[in-house]
């Protein structure tokens, strides 16, 4: 007797099981029926519930195996080789249209699991114009600092290019989180809404980036994100995001764990706070030699020092200064920080800094440097305090140090 296998079920079975597989859950029943409901109400918009287009092939050949009871090959990614032939491309927009949804098993991921390098790669086919934009707007995006050239060459594929209008709500406030932004020009505000008041607690100048906490902890959107002009915006969807960002956190984590611990200035952070700031730092290196910060600069870093010595100068009218027209009146070592005042000020950098010998800086943007050192301020205002007793030991008089133009 033969049976006919209705067209269409092992594809349905296979990607069901892939799911199972990856999101391992308490309930099976209970994921069955939201799998199959959504599955349903997808099928209309011609899509899968949970992005089965991301699917890796170790997950495929493992629900082979559950439901042919075959054999689960191994492959060489698998035994720890890297197989390019193994990682299938394609090419998006196809992956965007689930990625919202996505955040409904994001909890899934391990950044630590390998095998996630074998998933499909996203990529958006690219002008030489349009990439030479997008490699200029990443230069200096801190979470990309510490990426490999290979990393930062998959995100820069992924990466696509959106239009935003003046007034445009480029991220609601509580949404789920699709992409990570990196502008490349216009101006956005910033709005945090406590007790159902919206505020506007920062904004974005043509330049810097946004998006990626809701990313990387699997939270709604902590901030809405209005463009005040009209700009453009580079995105990077939530899948390579974690595939590639969050997968280095955790090796950056590693990396700057027991040296944060020791920083006095993080003392009166708890301990997941202070990860979190491990989370969006960047390290930067300098030669000797070069300026770090330029007194007069409008400013968007804070910086810790990690190796080597940054010497602090400063140009004051008539008293008698040094080559540049500049007194040295700091050095900074390794845990120490600097270019916090124009920050907490909100004015002008007061001073420069230089690097003497090659210097490692951590270095975090003031959108993070608001959001999470907060509890550090009392000890930095101390701090600001001393330098301006530093200033009237050193030229005599009482000054203003908040005021650089002098
Ligand atoms: P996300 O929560 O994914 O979406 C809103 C983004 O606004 C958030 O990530 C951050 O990148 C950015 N943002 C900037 N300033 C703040 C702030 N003070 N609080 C929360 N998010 C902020
Ligand atoms: P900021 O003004 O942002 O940039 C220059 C930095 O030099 C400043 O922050 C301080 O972190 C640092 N600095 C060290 N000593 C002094 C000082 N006596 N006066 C002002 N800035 C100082």
């Amino acid at each position: 007797m033969s049976i006919e296998i209705p067209e269409g079920l092992t594809e349905l079975l296979q990607s069901f099981t892939v799911e199972v597989l990856r999101n391992q859950p308490g309930d099976l029943l209970e994921f069955s029926l939201q799998y199959f409901t959504k599955l349903k109400e997808s099928q209309s918009r011609g899509g899968s519930p949970f992005g089965n287009e991301h699917n890796s092939a170790a997950a495929f050949r493992a629900a082979r195996a559950v439901i042919f009871a075959e054999e689960p090959m191994q492959t060489d990614s698998e035994n720890g080789e890297e197989d390019d032939e193994d990682v299938e491309e394609f090419v998006a927009p196809v992956i965007n249209r689930f990625t919202r949804r996505a955040s409904v098993c994001a909890e899934a991921f391990n950044p630590d699991d390998e095998e996630e390098d074998t998933e499909p790669r996203v990529i958006h086919p690219k002008s030489d114009e349009q990439r030479n934009r997008l490699q200029e707007a990443c230069k200096d995006i801190l979470i990309f600092k510490s990426l490999d050239p290979e990393q930062m060459s998959q995100v820069l594929d992924a990466m696509f290019e959106k239009i935003v209008e003046a007034g445009e709500h480029v991220i609601d406030q509580d949404d789920d989180g699709d992409n990570f932004y990196v502008i490349e020009r216009g101006t956005y505000d910033i709005y945090v809404k406590l007790d159902a008041i919206s505020r506007c607690v920062g904004s974005y100048d043509n330049r810097g980036s946004f998006g990626e906490l809701a990313l990387m902890y699997n939270t709604p959107r902590a901030a809405t994100i209005i463009a005040t002009s009209t700009g453009a915006l580079w995105g990077l969807d939530r899948l390579t995001f974690r595939r590639i960002i969050v997968k280095n956190n955790a090796k950056k984590k590693r990396m700057y764990e027991s040296f944060i611990e020791t920083l006095p200035l993080l003392k009166s952070l708890e301990a997941s706070e202070r990860m979190k700031v491990v989370d969006v730092i960047g390290s930067k290196t300098y030669k000797d030699g070069e300026r770090i910060i330029a007194q007069g600069d409008l400013a968007d870093c804070f910086y810790i020092v990690e190796s080597g010595e940054v010497r602090i100068t400063m140009k004051r009218g008539k008293i008698k200064e040094d080559g540049d027209g500049a007194v040295e009146i700091a050095r900074c070592t390794r845990g120490q920080y600097f270019g916090e005042l124009a920050l907490v000020t909100n004015k002008p950098r007061a001073a420069s800094a230089y690097a003497v010998g090659n210097v490692k800086c951590l270095v975090m943007d003031v959108q993070a440097f608001e959001r999470l050192l907060g509890p550090c301020m009392e000890i930095m205002k101390r701090n600001i305090v001393n330098y301006e007793e530093q200033l009237v030991a050193l030229f005599g008089s009482n000054m203003d140090i908040t005021d650089s133009s002098a």
